[in-house]
């Protein structure tokens, strides 16, 4: 399985949280957004949708190579400009109304300073969604994830967002946590052998890493 699919698997399995905040917000056409961490650009390409032509997409990624996969995934979607930076250096053409970021954080060395560059591009007024997951709240069966052999740096980030954007000013307006549950087999069983490596018994139930949604204002 290469990182896009379990990109694509992600975006199957979590993709409740992200209609739920998106319809939470009221996004819609003309929205200027900015996807960061935009990865295979999936998230991208269904803000794209939402915005319309009216609207624009920043798919904001580091990895160079993520450009041409986004590219060719909005291909259909000309307001979806894919843009090559690292988040800690945004720098976009425009302030936007959305700033969106998924399983980005837990990733990145120092996330205070990335929530301080999402809040200088968004518009007075405009939202910030942030959803990271609480790696070691998973489940398969009675035990809890391990997150030992996972190269992570904040497995448990989730439970950090809301203070790191409420100490950054940011005014939280909704918050809120889901995990994907599956059992014997599926897309969210899939994902979390994909994530351990470790075959699991054909009858486990798994509960995937809580995804915690922050919603905030920007003021
Ligand atoms: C775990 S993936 C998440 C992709 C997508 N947001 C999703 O939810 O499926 C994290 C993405 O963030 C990108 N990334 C990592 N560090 C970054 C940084 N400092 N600035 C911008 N993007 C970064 C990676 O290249 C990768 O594509």
């Amino acid at each position: 399985m290469t990182l896009t699919d379990l990109y694509e698997l992600r975006d199957d399995v979590y993709r409740r949280p992200l209609i739920t905040a998106v319809q939470r917000i009221g996004l819609g056409p003309g929205w200027k957004v900015a996807d960061l961490g935009a990865g295979n650009g999936d998230v991208s390409v269904a803000l794209a949708a939402q915005v319309g032509r009216t609207g624009r997409v920043y798919a904001v990624d580091i990895d160079p190579l993520r450009r041409n996969e986004i590219a060719t995934k909005a291909s259909l979607f000309s307001q979806v400009v894919a843009v090559t930076q690292a988040v800690e250096e945004l720098a976009l053409p425009e302030k936007v109304d959305l700033v969106f970021a998924r399983f980005l954080l837990l990733g990145i060395d120092s996330p205070k300073l990335a929530v301080s560059k999402m809040i200088e591009s968004v518009r007075k007024g405009g939202w910030i969604v942030v959803q990271e997951p609480i790696t070691s709240a998973g489940r398969i069966d009675l035990q809890a994830l391990s997150t030992d052999t996972l190269v992570i740096k904040w497995p448990d980030i989730g439970v950090m967002v809301p203070k790191l954007l409420a100490d950054a000013g940011v005014v939280l307006t909704d918050m809120w946590a889901e995990s994907p549950v599956g059992y014997g087999s599926g897309p969210e069983v899939d994902y979390l052998y994909h994530m351990t490596e470790h075959p699991l018994p054909k009858d486990s139930t798994v509960v995937l890493p809580p995804l915690v949604t922050v919603v905030g204002r920007c003021e």
